[in-house]
């Protein structure tokens, strides 16, 4: 694994083009299964995990032509390839092919999936709905074995937990089923609903109902078309907070704020300028030091587990004290302890992670252990003072496409040590 090589302290500041979302190109990606007409994917991000993903969908025999977008089609899928186990278990998408697969196969044997360490990532509420669904499931020594009577039956389903990737297999298993399925308490979050969008492009049909609530009316067959991916909020969020831990001024381009009201609001508590546009949003700190602020992540569109690292950054060299309570995964703190070896003043007490403020953090050899815990621990390593060294940092490359770049066009001082 690479290592990134830090000095600091700079500020942080400039412009930043915002690259296309990873968890609505994931699913969008898996959803390609689902036609065997020619589609065309724009504003996919060059990161690890699409990587994994296209490899996984090359091994099935689709065609895929990677140019500024993703030219895809599934017409000719190899029914008895061997799923790739370490492909499989790199990453949390490849339990989309569960749905995926079953309405193309009809039965399918696949590894269970992998993901970030940020908790046990069970399949329980997966498992339910697509069983609900008229799937026959069996988990036997790592494998998931499954199977449908050729079809999946539309019903009602209600997923007792917010799960992001339950909704979404739900949803791919639904477009087919026989006459209509509901979902009720339905996950939330923007990159379902671009998920929806495209498949609705395609052909599809489905409405969403209030906030949670989603209506599928099964169809025959799915066209082709064009689609471009949304923004990813959660890289936003991230440059957001990387300009306001340096007390820099930083605008993100090709973005749409609307999606972190939560993020933006409590940036502001803080006491930043914050702007926004049709596709941009900018942070100013004024270079004041931002006042310390309490958050609790949640589902969308409460505070995005997905930025809890980075704000708690933030909270470490606040004016004051802060709690930060996580309240998805169970194990989303493991990089406090890296934090603390920097200097600063944290304690964990069950899902809480207790903050006092520091003037300065110090620059030292640390460990990233996932995605979003190493982008905290290199946007830590900007302000420290003195050289930090990262280790295990292609965990960055899984979700952050160009990382180093789009950070020294910032005021950054980083290089890559290859491994
Ligand atoms: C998706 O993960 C995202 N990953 C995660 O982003 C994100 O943090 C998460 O949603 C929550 O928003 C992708 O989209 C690829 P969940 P997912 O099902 O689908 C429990 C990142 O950094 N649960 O919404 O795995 C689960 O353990 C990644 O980009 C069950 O108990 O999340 C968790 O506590 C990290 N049983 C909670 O629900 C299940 O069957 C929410 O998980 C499924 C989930």
């Amino acid at each position: 694994m690479d290592k990134f090589l830090i000095k600091g302290p700079v500020q942080l500041k400039g412009e930043v083009y915002i690259s296309g979302s990873k968890n609505s190109a994931l699913p969008i990606l898996f959803a390609s299964l689902l036609t065997t007409e020619l589609i065309e994917i724009k504003n996919i991000p060059k990161i690890k995990d699409v990587d994994i993903t296209i490899k996984l969908l090359l091994n099935l025999g689709v065609t895929i032509k990677r140019g500024k977008s993703l030219i895809i089609k599934a017409n000719n899928l190899n029914s008895h390839c061997i799923l790739s186990k370490k492909l499989i278990k790199s990453i949390r998408a490849s339990i989309w092919l569960l749905s995926t697969l079953l309405v193309r196969f009809k039965k399918i044997k696949m590894y269970l999936p992998g993901g970030c360490s940020i908790g046990k990532r069970p399949i329980d509420l997966h498992i339910k709905n697509l069983k609900k669904l008229g799937a026959k499931i069996n988990i036997k020594n790592d494998f998931i074995i499954a199977s449908i009577n050729n079809q999946f039956k539309g019903t009602h389903i209600f997923i007792k937990k917010s799960s992001v990737g339950a909704t979404i297999n739900s949803i791919l298993a639904a477009v087919y089923a026989k006459n209509i399925t509901i979902i009720e308490n339905a996950a939330k979050e923007p990159e379902i609903q671009d998920l929806i969008k495209f498949l609705n492009i395609i052909g599809a049909n489905i409405k969403v109902e209030g906030t949670n609530k989603i209506i599928i009316t099964g169809i025959k067959k799915l066209s082709g078309g064009v689609y471009t991916i949304m923004s990813d909020r959660i890289e936003t969020g991230t440059f957001l907070i990387a300009a306001a831990i340096s007390k820099g001024k930083i605008i993100c381009k090709n973005t749409n704020p609307k999606y972190l009201n939560t993020l933006l609001k409590k940036l502001m508590y803080m006491g930043a300028i914050i702007k926004i546009g049709k596709n941009w949003c900018s942070l100013d700190m004024t270079n004041k030091r931002p006042k310390a602020v309490n958050i609790i992540t949640g589902p969308y569109p409460n505070f995005p587990t997905d930025i809890q690292p980075q704000f708690t950054l933030l909270n470490c060299i606040a004016l004051g004290k802060s709690i930060v309570t996580e309240t998805i995964f169970e194990n989303r703190f493991i990089y406090i302890y890296e934090l603390i070896k920097m200097g600063a003043n944290l304690f964990i007490k069950n899902n809480q992670v207790f903050c006092k403020g520091v003037n300065i953090l110090y620059g030292t050899k640390i460990q990233a252990t996932d995605l979003r815990a190493a982008i905290s621990l290199v946007l830590a390593g900007c302000i420290a003072k003195g050289i930090t060294i990262i280790s295990d940092i292609n965990h960055i490359d899984r979700g952050y496409e160009n990382i180093e770049n789009k950070l020294i066009n910032l005021g950054a001082k980083i290089i890559r040590i290859k491994n």
